[in-house]
């Protein structure tokens, strides 16, 4: 079966409401593909003018996080309804940054998940190593327990419509790609455990992104191994070179 690819764009803490809007116009004829979906995933108050930008386009818009409570007393969060309602179909939850500085845990994760499935919002969920445990060997182990951790409770048919994005965190941002070789294991790995979690139906839907460094010359060699169905991609989502990533 042929998973169709998703190739995200993470712009992390980058651009006002008007740079995003300008650097959507510059963006919009460069991504137009009808093999890949295409997600540009925004700061929070971003969201509304982009939404309001890619209109017309089938570019799907995104948010880079998510509170898991409906509503009420939680200063500074944003509610999947508020999303929702914004026109965002996609949230990236457990990026290695929100896991790192916010302290945010695989519980967290979880609790985040679900509340994504019940408003109907895809989520992105990002598991990856550190340097040091790839150094020790325990890069799948770790990664593993993640990903059992963030799809606790989620039923099958949501599994199957997830996204996981599997970005070691010592290649984030740091121009150190992963080598197609080890991005390929990693992701056959994380596959692997979504068969034994649920079936073998659900591991081939399941889409499943390489991040990290993604660049116009690493991203078709990485996009074609068999478990890799797409990229999340940070710096280089806000250049044009995210056109010749789309384009791969
Ligand atoms: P990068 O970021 O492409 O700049 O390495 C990827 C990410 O953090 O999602």
């Amino acid at each position: 079966m042929s998973r169709r690819k998703i190739i995200a764009g993470n712009w992390k803490m980058n651009k006002t409401p008007s740079e995003a809007v300008e650097l959507i116009n510059t963006l919009k004829p460069l991504v137009a593909s009808d093999a890949a979906d295409v997600v540009f995933c925004v700061p929070a108050i971003d969201i509304i003018p982009a939404v309001e930008a890619v209109k017309g386009t089938k570019i799907a818009i995104g948010a880079e996080n998510m509170y898991f409570e409906e509503k009420g007393a939680y200063t500074g969060e944003i509610s999947p309804s508020m999303l929702t309602d914004a026109g965002v179909s996609y949230v990236i939850l457990g990026h290695s940054e929100r896991r790192q500085y916010f302290k945010e845990t695989d519980e967290d994760v979880n609790a985040k998940v679900r509340k994504a499935f019940e408003h109907k919002l895809t989520p992105i969920i990002c598991v990856g190593e550190s340097l040091k445990q790839r150094e020790q060997g325990v890069t799948i182990d770790f990664i593993r327990q993640q990903v059992k951790i963030a799809f606790s409770g989620i039923e099958s048919e949501n599994a199957a419509a997830a996204v996981i994005a599997y970005e070691p965190i010592w290649a984030i941002g740091t121009g150190k790609v992963a080598t197609t070789d080890q991005a390929q294991e990693v992701c056959h790995a994380i596959r692997a455990c979504i068969s034994e979690l649920y079936d073998e139906s659900t591991a081939e839907k399941i889409r499943i992104q390489y991040g990290g460094s993604v660049s116009a010359s690493s991203a078709a060699e990485l996009f074609s191994q068999p478990d890799i169905d797409g990229g999340l991609v940070g710096g280089a989502s806000l250049k044009t070179d995210f056109g010749s990533i789309v384009n791969y």
